[in-house]
Parts: C-alpha cells; structure tokens; sequence
C-alpha cells in the first residue's frame, strides 16, 4: 500500500481533497508500482501537462424538495467552484437518482449545471433500470465515452449492465428498479460492460501508444472486493487484458460508498467516499 503522505511531484498523479478540500486521501499511484519512474519519462517527453480534475459520484438523489442530499450535492459543486486552481473537468460516477425517475435526474442535472467547469458523465443501477436508461441517455448522453487531455486518455463505460431478468417474470418498470436498487439482490445476476463495450474499447485504445497514461471510470469496480454486493464488474478482466499493455492505467469508480486506495497488477481501483457523495481532487503532475 502506498504511503499517502509522501506524495511528491514525482507521482504521476495525486489525489486530494474532499468536501472542504483539506485533507489529503490518497495517493493514486506509487513508487512500488513503479509509477514513479513513468511520470518522469511522461514529463521527459513533454506528453503530460499538469492539471487538475475533480470526482463527484454516489449523489443518490430522492424526489423529495429540498431532501439532505441535495445539500450535499450542492455543497460539493460550491467546493469545486471555490478550488484554486480550478479542476479542468469534473467527472460524475454514478448514482445521481435514488430511484431512477426523470425528476431526480433532472434535479441532478440542474445541481450540477452550476459547475463552472465541464462535466462528463457514467451512469449508475440506481439511474437506469426504471426505464433502462431512456431519461439518463437523454439528459447525460452516450454513457460510453473517451477523450484525451493535455497527453492523458480518459474512458468512461457502463458497468452496470445485467441479464434480463424481468422479461420472464412479468415484471414492472418499478419491480425491476426495486430489484436493483437492493443492495444484496438474489434477482439480478452479476453486472457488466459486455460485449458492445469492450469491442469499442479495443477500438478506442487500438492506435494509442503504450505510454500513454489511461485513466478508465466506470460505475462499479474493475477488481472484485465484494462480488455479493456487486462491488465487482463480471467482465473487469477482460478490460484489464485489453489495457494491460499500457504502463500507466489508472481505474477510478462509485458505487461502494468508501474510500478505499487499491493497487493490483496494472490497474489501480479506487473507492470513492463514504456515505454517499465522493469528491476528489487529482492533480497530474511532472
Ligand atoms: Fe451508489
Ligand atoms: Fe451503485
């Protein structure tokens, strides 16, 4: 486990900040993942320009006016506001509505419109399943996605997508959500990007060389903490396979509600914050 506290400008990236913005939580990467060596040669290069870009997810907003979450949300959009110097962007993990109905999405979308910086979103089970992501899509967009940034190459993929299971049982829009929306569900099977998605992917990274740094997001984990509870993605080791050759890959998710800073293989999950709103601040350095 990396050593949070001795972060230096070494580090290819930094995690900080958080609802306040003061204290440190965790250091993305680390010397003993030899993560070190490869900001240098990114800055060696002059691929990387520094700068910063902020996590939001979990928001789990209800319909209810004025509901504590909203305070939270908002609280966290003010935060990343006030930061200096400003993140780049803002990336949204998931989780935006409790149950998944056009008012907590658009409630969400309204919050989050006060963002002085862009915003690039991945959806959540608790978005989708009511209407299998129609007021999602349509007021966030494709919930695939990739861009590049001042030499880094960020992904952003659905990971929540499970078998059909309400078809043959006659469920209801709002019997499939309930299903989902259970922590521990003995309906639902496992959850995952699936095919569509990973051949787009390997389409996605297919001409980047292997230094460039990639910075993956999906709703839930790509490693398997807890599979019970879905903080896993069936399909996580295939992703791997596909970003193995690359030296710098980095996964940032939602959905578990802790904090938590792994590092495996080439791929370094992080958990976002617990209880229900994780804000981060990262900072590329050279
Ligand atoms: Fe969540
Ligand atoms: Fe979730």
């Amino acid at each position: 486990m990396t050593d949070f506290n001795k972060l230096n400008r070494r580090d290819f990236l930094s995690i900080s900040g958080m609802a306040g913005l003061s204290t440190l939580v965790a250091s993305a990467v680390g010397v003993n993942f030899g993560m070190v060596q490869v900001a240098e040669a990114a800055a060696g290069k002059g691929k990387v320009t520094p700068f910063r870009f902020a996590i939001l997810t979990d928001a789990h907003l209800f319909s209810h006016v004025d509901h504590k979450f909203d305070e939270m949300l908002v609280k966290a959009v003010n935060d990343c506001n006030k930061m200096k110097p400003q993140p780049d962007f803002v990336l949204y993990c998931g989780d935006i509505a409790q149950n998944g109905t056009p008012d907590q999405l658009e409630k969400g979308k309204r919050i989050l419109s006060k963002l002085k910086m862009p915003i690039h979103f991945i959806p959540g089970e608790h978005d989708w399943y009511l209407d299998m992501g129609e007021a999602w899509r349509g007021n966030f967009g494709s919930p695939t996605w990739s861009f590049d940034h001042k030499g880094v190459h960020f992904i952003g993929m659905n990971s929540i997508i499970v078998r059909d299971f309400w078809t043959a049982a006659g469920m209801s829009a709002k019997e499939r959500m309930d299903v989902m929306e259970m922590l521990e569900s003995p309906i639902a099977g496992p959850w995952g990007v699936r095919e569509e998605q990973l051949t787009w992917l390997k389409k996605d990274v297919k001409n980047l060389a292997s230094d460039t740094p990639v910075v993956v997001f999906t709703h839930s984990p790509l490693w398997d903490y807890y599979p019970r509870w879905n903080f896993q993605t069936e399909d996580a080791p295939e992703i791997r396979e596909i970003l193995f050759r690359f030296e710098r890959v980095m996964s940032f998710h939602g959905h578990v509600h802790i904090k938590r800073f792994t590092t495996k293989s080439a791929i370094c999950p992080r958990l976002e914050r617990f209880p229900l709103l994780g804000l981060g601040l990262i900072r590329m350095c050279n």
